[in-house]
């Protein structure tokens, strides 16, 4: 198969890639990104001069650079990852969530539609649960739950998952949809609560927990919401929807006091210092309560489980950014984005 993968040099693209590329030579992938700030191209090594791997730095929203990229490539798969991703800068600058996530989407379903014979091809569109707005204490998120976003960002992804499933009614276009949890696990760009608090730690700087960190997020490994996707793509049917969870909640308190003992254990540091740099700072507007995924259909009809459980799966993750430091300072230091522009700016 030729599977055309957008957002492939972000967080969850690039494990998508890294776990799928090597173990499937069979399939030629295409990784489409725009290299956004939120792009590690250093993400990619693993996979980036196989045979089966190549690269295209095309920005969703130029739909012309889009269709070329389809006239070359021809997929016959579409795994639709690339969006801007951030809750916070979503508030503090909505008008490229609009854009992205929402004309992006647009342009990307018409390529789709120009080089696909009715009936042919799979679109699938990766989605979130923010899309449901916010539980109270109690209840988890089905596939029938009616969409309430809070947000910018989760308004912005709202509206593309209404395009992917109007373009799916009116047009016939193979589409599937997933709905997942919070992601965390390598190569999470340092913005989001666990990488962020990770790199804090190690730096001995404050930990910024919103509100009074009561909120609620059902985290699932990486790695897990990859493989649903591949479930989904290889076994599920057009036109249908996916929830995908870690039935892991956790307080984002909690959360951060499991990364201050984590970080002391892997690190020798003093835990009582570490639990020390915690700071709560005025809430996030609009920050949903709680979170919480009922992923039975897909568990039932795909089979698909999560594999890695939080306490294993945060373990993980913390020795991955402490083995990691080059990927950190490329991050920290802006050198991939000097990279990016050495290599790419031209084009
Ligand atoms: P990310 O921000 O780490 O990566 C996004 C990628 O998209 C980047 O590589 C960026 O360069 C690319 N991109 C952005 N704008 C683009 C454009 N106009 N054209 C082409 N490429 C562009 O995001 P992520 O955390 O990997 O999330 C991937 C997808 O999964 C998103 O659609 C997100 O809504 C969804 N999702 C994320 C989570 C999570 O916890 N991170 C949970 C559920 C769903
Ligand atoms: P985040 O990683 O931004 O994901 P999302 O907002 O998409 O769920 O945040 C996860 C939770 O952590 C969310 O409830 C907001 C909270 N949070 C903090 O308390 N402090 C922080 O510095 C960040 C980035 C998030």
């Amino acid at each position: 198969m030729r599977i055309l993968v957008t957002g492939g040099a972000g967080f969850i693209g690039a494990n998508f890639l890294n776990l799928l590329v090597p173990r499937h030579p069979e399939h030629q992938f295409v990784n489409l990104d725009a290299l956004t700030y939120a792009a590690n191209p250093r993400s990619l090594d693993p996979v980036a001069s196989l045979p089966n791997y190549a690269f295209e730095r095309v920005d969703l929203c130029d739909f012309s650079a889009l269709r070329a990229v389809f006239a070359r490539h021809q997929p016959e798969v579409v795994v639709h990852f690339a969006a801007e991703s951030h809750v916070d800068r979503s508030i503090t600058g909505p008008r490229a969530f609009v854009r992205t996530n929402f004309e992006g989407t647009f342009n990307l379903l018409e390529a789709c539609r120009e080089i696909w014979a009715p009936g042919q091809g799979i679109f699938h569109h990766v989605s979130t649960d923010e899309v449901f707005g916010s539980l109270g204490e109690t209840g988890r998120f089905d596939e029938e739950t009616r969409y309430d976003p809070s947000s910018p960002y989760s308004a912005s992804k709202a509206a593309s998952d209404h395009l992917v499933r109007a373009w799916h009614r009116t047009f016939g276009l193979p589409v599937r949809v997933s709905n997942c949890s919070n992601n965390y696990g390598p190569l999470q760009f340092p913005e989001k609560l666990i990488p962020l608090m990770i790199l804090n730690l190690l730096e001995r700087k404050p930990l910024p927990v919103y509100g009074q960190g009561l909120n609620v997020r059902d985290w699932l490994y990486v790695e897990d919401h990859c493989e649903a996707i591949w479930a989904i793509i290889g076994a599920g049917q057009n036109g249908r929807t996916y929830n995908i969870g870690g039935r892991s909640e956790q307080r984002n308190i909690d959360v951060v006091k499991q990364l201050c003992r984590l970080v002391a254990e892997e690190t020798g540091a003093a835990e009582p210092e570490l639990l020390g740099l915690i700071g709560y700072v005025p809430d996030r507007p609009g920050h949903d309560l709680r979170y919480a995924i009922d992923s039975s259909r897909i568990e039932a009809e795909l089979g698909w489980k999560p594999r890695e459980s939080f306490a294993s799966g945060l373990r993980k993750t913390v020795r991955w950014y402490l083995a990691n430091r080059a990927w950190i300072d490329s991050v920290r230091t802006g050198e991939y984005r000097r990279w990016i522009e050495q290599n790419y700016g031209s084009r």
